[in-house]
């Protein structure tokens, strides 16, 4: 009788458990694709609107569900939903509060195959891929050109210091750091131009300058417009688009050196729709995106190669070499400092 070759009992075992396996897998049903995103979305609202309609007419089955927040207050909103995420991609805002999410575990790590798109990735990118750049912008003063032509001893300031001015008392509108990036931004850039204990310093008197603090840190560059206050600390391209709507504004930058912001974007950990949200990372880092910006009034520059930047000049002032990584690692602590011993943030002006 012909004697079969005998198998050890624990490969023939392997062999059917592989087989079963493989079969599972060919029909276990396919996870449906998505068919809504929700989005958190830190520029302004007109540019949400606008890169929401974009990704829908490139993604018909996908429905966007944008709410329009400003960085800390997204950071706030992450904390507090973190066992249960309503978000599953956060767009914009300074990549400070990025830094700040990934240390406390609030961003899924992606290698978008379009992140080799970006024009300085060790600036761009987080090294472990918790969040790229979208786009870049410098902080820049707004002043009320009325309010220069009732004040002949008043001028658009030019250095940080000149924002000290008696004139400006009780002129002087920024955002709040607790709820807003570009405050933050202002904030983390003294201290890198003076050192910790000066600007601290200067920080102080700089409060006591304040009409009143705002939430979202393009809202100053709006007051100032209709004359509430006659300067104030803004992103030098929200100042140019409130001067493009026709507001009496005079654009100036600190000779000294201002900061600037790497615009982020990252995916939440544990979002429900994934895919969905792998899609708008994968688009927003394409240059015909990046592009979108002007359509919208947005003025940033592009951070990915072949995109053209609209307001190229906006960059070409001095700009300090901002420490992204040091600022964001020491976010909570900074605007912890700031809210309990500088100027605490009550009545925010939305
Ligand atoms: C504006 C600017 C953006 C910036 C954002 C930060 O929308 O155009 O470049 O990232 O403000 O918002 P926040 O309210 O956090 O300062």
């Amino acid at each position: 009788m012909k004697r079969y070759k005998r198998y050890p009992i624990w490969l023939v075992a392997l062999l059917i458990l592989s087989f079963i396996v493989s079969a599972c897998a060919r029909s276990a049903p396919k996870k449906a694709e998505s068919k809504e995103l929700n989005l958190l979305c830190t520029p302004q609202v007109e540019w949400c609107e606008g890169m929401k309609a974009e990704f829908e007419k490139k993604y018909p089955d996908i429905t966007v569900n944008f709410v329009r927040m400003s960085s800390g207050e997204s950071l706030t909103r992450l904390r507090n939903e973190r066992d249960n995420p309503q978000f599953d991609i956060w767009w914009g805002g300074p990549v400070d509060s990025f830094i700040a999410a990934k240390k406390e575990g609030l961003l899924e790590a992606y290698k978008s195959p379009n992140a080799k798109n970006l024009v300085d990735p060790k600036l761009m990118k987080d090294p472990d891929d918790y969040w790229v750049g979208v786009y870049v912008g410098s902080l820049g003063f707004a002043t009320n050109k009325n309010f220069l032509q009732d004040h002949p001893d008043a001028k658009a300031p030019e250095s940080w210091d000149d924002l000290l001015d008696p004139v400006w008392k009780g002129q002087f509108m920024m955002a709040h750091p607790s709820s807003s990036g570009t405050a933050y931004t202002t904030l983390c850039t003294i201290l890198q131009l003076k050192g910790e204990e000066e600007g601290w310093e200067y920080l102080r008197k700089l409060a006591g300058q304040v009409l009143q603090f705002t939430k979202s840190g393009s809202a100053p560059a709006r007051f100032i417009g209709q004359g509430e206050a006659a300067v104030g600390v803004v992103f030098s391209h929200d100042i140019v688009r409130e001067i493009e709507k026709g507001a009496p504004l005079v654009l100036s930058f600190p000779k000294e050196g201002t900061g600037y912001e790497i615009g982020g974007m990252g995916i939440i950990k544990g979002a429900k729709h994934p895919d969905a949200a792998k899609k708008w990372f994968d688009w927003a880092l394409l240059p015909e995106t990046q592009e979108l910006g002007p359509k919208y009034g947005a003025y940033q520059a592009p951070t990915v190669k072949g995109a053209k930047p609209a307001r190229p000049e906006l960059l070409q002032v001095n700009l300090i070499d901002y420490d992204f990584e040091w600022c964001g690692e020491h976010k909570k602590e900074f605007v912890d400092k700031f809210t309990n011993e500088i100027a605490g943030a009550e009545n925010l002006r939305k």
